[in-house]
């Protein structure tokens, strides 16, 4: 359709209050944008389209805690925030990258893979060592669909009493059922402990148990994402539920001086090459390297300077590794 027919339709839906044939008309628009090539644009307007409506939905309908699931206590089951991340927050390895867009780009066009029959990846496994960007991504893939984000609070979640963490477990997905968010289950071994494990309380194993069925049987236009440190501890039947599962670990090479200039971003790297950093940096996770370049810039302003230091930040990378060697001695 002509550009100028498109924009009549538009106006006209916004008139009507039609928020579907609004939608449906801005992503024609959209299309048709990415057609010309003209990719950063059409990026920008599916953030718009997508960031307005569910901000609208939040205010509207969530406002009130009264409907937030809670445990016997009173004490609530989940956190909803708006994710302010997107995907230039993130550092991340190219295959990993290719797989986060299609999981976004099968989310924006949802209804034409369900008219074949066929279903979004909606279910995500999320492995690796801590400090790796798992729970990052999740806020990312909020922040790029303008989903606001279900935080799961195993603390509350988990109680001493196992059958109330069953039910509590339904509540929360009875209560995510409700609308569409980005669902997300951190540090999830919490309840996905290994069926196998013959230490393994009786009750812990029904409570896994009816974790999956719930899931399983969670038909939901939401992203359902589950994060864990011990991917070995998490049996095949757990793993065979999800339909994508993305391995998180350390930065690659390449990838080390861009994370230390996105760390840095608004103080001076004065006399500091990033890549000269590679090899003292190789190995430490996202979150060791965000520490360093955090560490050295408060050092830098406490001695009065406005850019950082080689002294400084090579004093603040030994001082991260003492840390990590306390830290390993004692595990
Ligand atoms: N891939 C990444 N890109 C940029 N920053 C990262 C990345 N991974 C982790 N970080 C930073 O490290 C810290 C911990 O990340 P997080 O996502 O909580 O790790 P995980 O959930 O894997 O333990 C956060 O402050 C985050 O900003
Ligand atoms: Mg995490």
């Amino acid at each position: 359709m002509a550009r100028g027919d498109l924009l009549k339709k538009l106006l006209v839906a916004y008139n009507r209050g039609e928020d579907k044939a609004f939608k449906e008309i801005s992503m024609e628009i959209i299309k048709d944008e990415r057609k010309k090539n003209h990719n950063v644009l059409a990026d920008q307007l599916q953030r718009i389209l997508y960031s307005e409506h569910s901000t609208n939905r939040m205010f509207r309908d969530f406002t009130s805690l009264a409907l937030v699931p809670k445990d016997d206590d009173e004490v609530p089951l989940i956190e909803i925030r708006k994710s302010n991340k997107y995907l230039d927050d993130l550092i991340i390895s190219k295959d990993n990258k290719t797989i986060l867009n299609q999981i976004l780009e099968e989310y924006w066009n949802s209804e034409r893979i369900k008219s074949y029959n066929l279903r979004p990846k909606l279910k995500l496994l999320f492995c690796g060592p801590p400090g790796c960007g798992k729970t990052l991504t999740a806020e990312v893939l909020a922040g790029e669909l303008g989903l606001p984000i279900v935080y799961n609070r195993f603390d509350s979640i988990i109680s001493s009493y196992l059958g109330d963490t069953a039910s509590n477990i339904r509540k929360v997905f009875d209560f995510a059922k409700k609308d569409t968010w980005v669902l997300l289950f951190d540090e999830f071994d919490a309840i996905g402990k290994s069926r196998n494990d013959p230490n393994e309380h009786g009750e812990l194993k029904r409570v896994v148990n009816s974790f999956l069925q719930i899931l399983d049987s969670f038909v939901s236009n939401s992203l359902v994402i589950a994060c864990t440190n011990h991917e070995g501890m998490l049996d095949t039947a757990i793993w065979r539920r999800f339909d994508e599962v993305i391995y998180f670990g350390p930065p690659s090479d390449d990838d080390i001086p861009l994370l230390i200039r996105k760390k840095t971003l608004g103080f001076h790297l004065g006399e500091i090459n990033v890549e000269n950093y590679i090899d003292q940096l190789s190995g430490f996770t996202h979150a060791d390297i965000e520490r360093i370049c955090h560490e050295a810039i408060k050092a830098c302003i406490l001695k009065d300077k406005d850019y950082l230091t080689e002294d400084v930040f090579s004093q603040t990378i030994r001082n991260q590794r003492r840390r990590l060697d306390i830290y390993r001695n004692e595990g």
